[in-house]
């Protein structure tokens, strides 16, 4: 069967003074029915980019170079990085919600909430007024908002950050969507209410069998509600497997490296990675050669800075981009 999502050899670029800058550089990720899919690397990776690419929002100086977004509901495909604005209208808000970090500048301040869930349906459905408000309520308690028939009527700002974000998700679920794209959608909240949030949109993925992209640079996060994970860096995918395997036995030093940096992991079995030095390059500094490999412990082969390593699929369904990829697998 064919994915819901694939995206395929995705680059997308920035063009400023300091030259062209691809963010996005040759990304592949598919996301089945259903799955949800966690996509994790540390700050400037290009997480968000890719995310925005999939939208096609991605604002000038970026823009889509080359690949495809194959989007397949209904037996139907479309590539959305070749899709008219009129298409993607549909898509967008309709057949793939979007959940961003910080609801306030998701949410416009002078219409109530009611209002605002009940305009997307509109939007997207053939409906009355009277039935898109009924349905921006029934949203309203399917997210879990208390006193949702008061909080109908209310203005973003009376919200808390949290009750905030479980308006965009009822936002972005009111179409019933095959796909959402959540991008750090708990990252701006505190731990209690980020559980909160994490829990609901998991009750709600398994109950409405909505597929996910999950856009996290918490790996904690993803081992509790991710069925596979693709670890971003510099532009590309350095490793992907289910989340199982990934977490069990992950391949790439920077996957490695992510995994001991976490604090709650016992850390008895180090290697030569404790804690990953130094930051991801900008797209105007990436290294030759395998991007990682300044910061890598393991870089000692003369390929690792003069070869892009592929992304090999190592074991079934686990592939990593790494020259070395076969000796740590020993
Ligand atoms: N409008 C823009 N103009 C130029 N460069 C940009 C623009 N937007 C993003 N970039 C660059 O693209 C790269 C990837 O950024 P992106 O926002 O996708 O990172 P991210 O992985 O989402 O990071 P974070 O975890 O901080 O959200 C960064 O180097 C960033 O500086
Ligand atoms: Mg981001």
């Amino acid at each position: 069967m064919t994915a819901l999502l694939e995206i395929k050899d995705l680059v997308t670029a920035f063009h400023t003074a300091e030259g062209r800058l691809p963010a996005v550089d040759g990304v592949s990720l598919s996301i089945e029915r259903g799955q949800t899919l966690g996509l994790v690397g540390e700050s400037g990776c290009g997480k968000s980019v890719t995310a925005m690419s999939t939208l096609r929002l991605i604002a000038s100086p970026g823009r889509i170079e080359s690949g495809s977004i194959l989007f397949t509901t209904e037996g139907e495909s479309i590539d959305l990085v070749s899709a008219s604005e009129k298409q993607l209208r549909n898509v967008r808000g309709g057949r793939i919600g979007m959940i961003f970090q910080e609801p306030m500048t998701s949410l416009n301040p002078v219409f109530t909430i009611g209002d605002q869930i009940a305009e997307v349906v509109q939007l997207h459905r053939r409906v009355t007024r009277s039935e898109a408000r009924t349905r921006a309520l029934e949203m309203l308690h399917l997210v879990r908002v208390a006193d949702p028939e008061q909080r109908l009527d209310a203005y973003p700002h009376q919200l808390s950050g949290g009750m905030r974000q479980r308006v965009m998700i009822a936002i972005a679920l009111a179409c019933e969507p095959e796909l959402i794209i959540a991008d750090e959608p708990t990252t701006a909240l505190d731990v209690t209410i980020q559980a909160q949030i994490l829990d609901l949109l998991g009750d709600l993925r398994s109950r409405l069998g909505t597929a996910v992209l999950l856009i996290t640079h918490d790996l904690g996060v993803v081992a509790e509600t991710c069925d596979s994970v693709a670890v971003m860096y510099a532009g590309k995918i350095v490793e992907q497997a289910s989340a199982a395997e990934l977490f069990r036995h992950p391949l790439h030093p920077y996957t490695i490296g992510l995994l001991q940096s976490r604090p709650d992991l016992d850390n008895r079995d180090s290697g030569p990675l404790a804690t990953i030095h130094g930051m991801v390059p900008p797209p105007q500094d990436f290294p030759s050669g395998c991007r990682f490999h300044p910061r890598c412990s393991y870089a000692t082969l003369p390929q690792c800075s003069s070869e892009v390593p592929l992304l090999r699929e190592v074991i079934p369904g686990h592939f990593v981009r790494c020259h070395f990829a076969e000796e740590i697998n020993l």
